[in-house]
């Protein structure tokens, strides 16, 4: 079977968990943690960069900094992960989604303005595959209301928008170093902080409300309860396992890039006729070979060829269940404007395997069980 994910691992990722541990500094912000945060900031540019548990932890972790409340609503995609829209509602917030372009599956830049009321405190934009959402006009927008923009960029380290990293546009950003993303740490991830005077209250709400990160540091001479908080930061075992892959981050990109372009130009004939959608990368976004997707016609073709490939050995899967038709998306959020294409290119979209170690001779092979399905 090929899988449809293998976590990525490099080999030193074992030397330096066992150098965390022969150090006995296991807890969070450890050296391993600060080498990678050192690492983001240097590779990103963005003014601070904090490792946390999960991007899920990171973007509740910016929700608290941009103070959501209840009543207020924050703009998103209802086609995404459901971590993007938790940490809003977690705070009493209405999720308001929009819907999407078919041709990156991101939030329709020109359908946010529509959505804006004076409640409006954040749009929430989410790079699918990442490839970035149309920046500038959503930032443009940002600024003529005033709103937060907090980027769920979960699946976009090493990608980056007209020469920017993805996670450094908005205010903040947030990353995913789970095991089916690109560069990992089993779970885990970080919040971008672009404006330095949010630094401060974002260390004391990752450390349960404290001022231990300036205690730490020798700034002040204990460290007490400053706010409220909770325990955002990762165990530097994790962050070991997580330095080993930023220190090949470019060799893992650039695998991934490889595999991705294979599955494109292979694909290529089915895309001439007409029987399958491919992805499309709008000029300007860089992306970073995170995800191979593309679009049958239809929900019914799309489910036997998932099961056609799982007979032939090949793990594919689809995803979102677009959130406003979810029990808690009924709940705490409402859909503006038409679900023109959220709904039917959710039930379109198949992903296949992609992974830092999988083989150019597993993509002909999968490739060639797709043309096989198609009679091509
Ligand atoms: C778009 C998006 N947002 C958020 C998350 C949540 O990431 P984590 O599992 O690190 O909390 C994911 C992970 O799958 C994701 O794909």
């Amino acid at each position: 079977m090929i899988n449809f994910n293998v976590p990525p691992f490099t080999g030193k990722e074992i030397e330096y968990i066992k150098q965390s541990v022969e150090n006995q500094k296991i807890c969070g912000d450890g050296p391993f943690t600060q080498k990678c945060n050192e690492w983001i900031e240097e590779k990103t540019g963005t003014a601070k960069c904090l490792l946390t548990t999960s991007c899920t932890h990171a973007t509740e972790l910016a929700a608290l900094l941009a103070d959501i409340k209840e009543g207020d609503e924050v703009i998103m995609p209802s086609y995404t992960f459901v971590s993007t829209a938790d940490a809003f509602v977690l705070r009493g917030a209405t999720a308001v989604f929009v819907d999407i372009r078919p041709d990156t599956m991101n939030i329709d830049e020109n359908l946010i303005e529509a959505a804006i009321t004076p409640k409006t405190r954040a749009i929430v934009p989410m790079h699918y595959a990442g490839v970035s959402c149309e920046m500038d006009k959503i930032m443009e927008l940002a600024q003529k209301y005033n709103l937060f923009v907090i980027e769920d960029a979960a699946q976009c380290i090493m990608a980056t928008y007209k020469g920017k990293a993805l996670g450094t546009i908005g205010d903040f950003g947030c990353y995913s170093f789970h095991e089916t993303k690109n560069l990992s740490m089993g779970e885990g991830g970080a919040i971008l902080i672009k404006d330095e005077k949010y630094i401060n209250e974002a260390e004391i709400i990752r450390e349960k409300g404290t001022n231990r990160s300036q205690y730490y540091r020798g700034q002040v001479d204990k460290y007490r309860w400053m706010n409220y908080g909770s325990s955002y930061l990762p165990s530097d075992m994790n962050a070991a396992y997580l330095w080993a892959q930023l220190e090949l981050a470019a060799e893992i990109t650039k695998a991934r890039l490889a595999r991705w372009e294979q599955y494109n130009t292979l694909l290529q004939p089915l895309k001439e006729r007409g029987l399958l959608e491919l992805p499309t990368i709008p000029e300007g976004c860089v992306h970073n070979g995170h995800m191979y997707y593309a679009k049958t016609r239809d929900l019914e073709e799309r489910t036997e060829l998932i099961e056609f490939l799982k007979e032939n050995g090949i793990w594919s899967v689809f995803h979102y269940v677009p959130l406003h038709t979810a029990p808690a998306g009924q709940k705490f959020g409402k859909f503006v404007g038409e679900d023109v294409y959220t709904t039917k290119e959710s039930e379109r979209i198949f992903r296949l395997p992609m992974f830092y170690a999988l083989k150019e001779s597993e993509v002909d092979y999968i490739v060639s069980k797709v043309k096989e399905f198609y009679h091509v």
